[in-house]
């Protein structure tokens, strides 16, 4: 049952447009997922969402967009060469390597083979620059977009006269060699995280920590995450990331499980004082009102995108046994209805004809979608029933939908259904720009 659920939002994720397997007609590769016209309208929307909270609504956060590929000296500063790995177990013969909790009668799982002691294996992605391959033209992947930022706080504090406390947001991809990618788009080697560093005085790194965990958590909510369905779990030190002091992932109720969505993290000095030392660069901070010089320390937010939007994903659908749309007998088995929050809807509007085969009845409402295009990523389709039609747009998220009708041609006006409500209401063409502004704003 609860694979089912999985399966069934994989299957609606290829059918309508979504997600799709990478290089599928060569057999896919690893856990790589390419987003389709209707997934990567959602992951824009799920990214300018963020943007918007964390950039617009505050005035001392600013963005950035930093290279992936950095100086090498970067990720030996921050740790990840040394501490960012994962323990894992070879086998003598196949090679494939394995966690310890996979392991059953010390054999290969897959192949039955023997087994090398536990090692740890790191999980950056490394990469050759330049025309030699050796081992001074070793780079990585980033495997985590925050270290760009650290690198720039300087840069950034001084051309935007920034004053403690601020923070630095940016999107982007990052990799990891992750030996056991699972899970749909849970657990991938290629994603893209939203991070924002917010850097404060020592003293109230505490303080600006619950802040920001309050914060995150309430966007969710804000989004649509059902509450039963959203925990914020504090990370033991055992099992916390090693530049971390304090660590809570925010989780979402998965079907296969809690799984982490974000992790807000308290990273005390630790980029700033590790980047300092390893590059020579005083990255100290001077307060010019009290006078005071210090190492801001770091709260971290860091979410993304790829799981965040599985979860909305997730959160959203819903099946209606015996269908909604009460038009045709045809369409009475069970109808799929994702229920995405207006914002993060791949499309917000469909404009339908009511029947085809009127010619005068299609002119308008090529017309009305032609109107509305600039404004709202809009669908325009006229193939099957009406019914068929409303069925086929709850099942990608569609706020609205617009019928034009014999009434139209009179009237000047469509009825706008509503996904959730399916109410319809007539309004005027001339006023149709105007009222769904005003209906997906609020
Ligand atoms: N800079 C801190 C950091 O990277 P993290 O907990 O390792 O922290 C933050 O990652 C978020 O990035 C996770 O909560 C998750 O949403 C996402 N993430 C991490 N590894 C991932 C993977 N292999 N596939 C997809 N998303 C991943």
């Amino acid at each position: 049952m609860i694979k089912d659920k999985i399966s069934k939002i994989v299957s609606l994720c290829k059918r309508r447009g979504f997600i799709f397997p990478s290089s599928e007609i060569y057999g896919g590769f690893g856990s790589s997922y390419d987003f389709g016209p209707l997934g990567v309208e959602m992951k824009r929307n799920l990214k300018q969402a963020w943007w918007e909270e964390m950039i617009n609504n505050h005035d001392n956060i600013v963005g950035l967009d930093a290279a992936i590929l950095m100086n090498p000296k970067v990720w030996e500063a921050s740790g990840h060469l040394s501490g960012f790995s994962d323990e894992l177990v070879e086998c003598k013969e196949c090679k494939k390597r394995f966690k310890q909790e996979e392991i059953k009668d010390n054999k290969c799982p897959e192949c039955g083979g023997k087994l090398f002691k536990p090692r740890k294996f790191n999980l950056m992605m490394k990469t050759f620059v330049g025309a030699v391959e050796d081992k001074a033209s070793i780079a990585y992947l980033r495997a985590e977009t925050c270290q760009g930022i650290y690198m720039n706080f300087e840069n950034v504090l001084n051309s935007m006269r920034l004053k403690i406390p601020f923070g630095i947001a940016q999107i982007g991809k990052a990799f990891r060699n992750e030996v056991n990618p699972k899970n749909f788009i849970f657990r991938t080697r290629e994603f893209e995280q939203m991070e924002m560093q917010w850097f404060c005085h020592p003293k109230d790194a505490n303080k600006w920590f619950n802040f920001w965990k309050k914060e995150r958590i309430n966007w969710y909510l804000k989004l649509g995450i059902k509450k039963k369905d959203l925990r914020a779990v504090e990370i033991s030190a055992k099992q916390r990331a090693h530049y971390a002091q304090k660590q809570v992932d925010i989780e979402y109720r998965f079907p296969f499980g809690w799984g982490e969505i974000e992790g807000i993290h308290n990273r005390g000095d630790w980029d700033l004082s590790n980047h300092a030392k390893h590059s020579g660069k005083d990255l100290t901070y001077f307060d010019e009102e009290k006078k005071e010089k210090y190492i801001p320390h770091i709260i971290e937010t860091s979410i993304g995108v790829e799981r965040s939007l599985f979860a909305f994903l997730v959160n959203a659908y819903e099946e209606v046994k015996g269908g909604r749309t009460k038009t045709t007998k045809a369409v009475k088995d069970t109808e799929i209805v994702l229920k995405i929050d207006k914002k993060l809807a791949p499309i917000k509007v469909a404009v339908l004809p009511l029947v085809k085969n009127n010619p005068k009845i299609v002119k308008k409402a090529k017309e009305i979608y032609k109107t509305l295009k600039p404004h709202f990523v809009c669908l325009y389709d006229q193939v099957g029933s009406i019914g068929r039609r409303y069925r086929r747009q709850d099942e990608v998220g569609t706020i609205y939908c617009l019928t034009c009708d014999f009434e139209t041609l009179k009237q000047n006006d469509v009825t706008i259904r509503d996904r959730d409500t399916m109410k319809q209401k007539r309004v005027k063409i001339k006023d149709l720009v105007k009222v769904l502004k005003e209906k997906l704003e609020n």
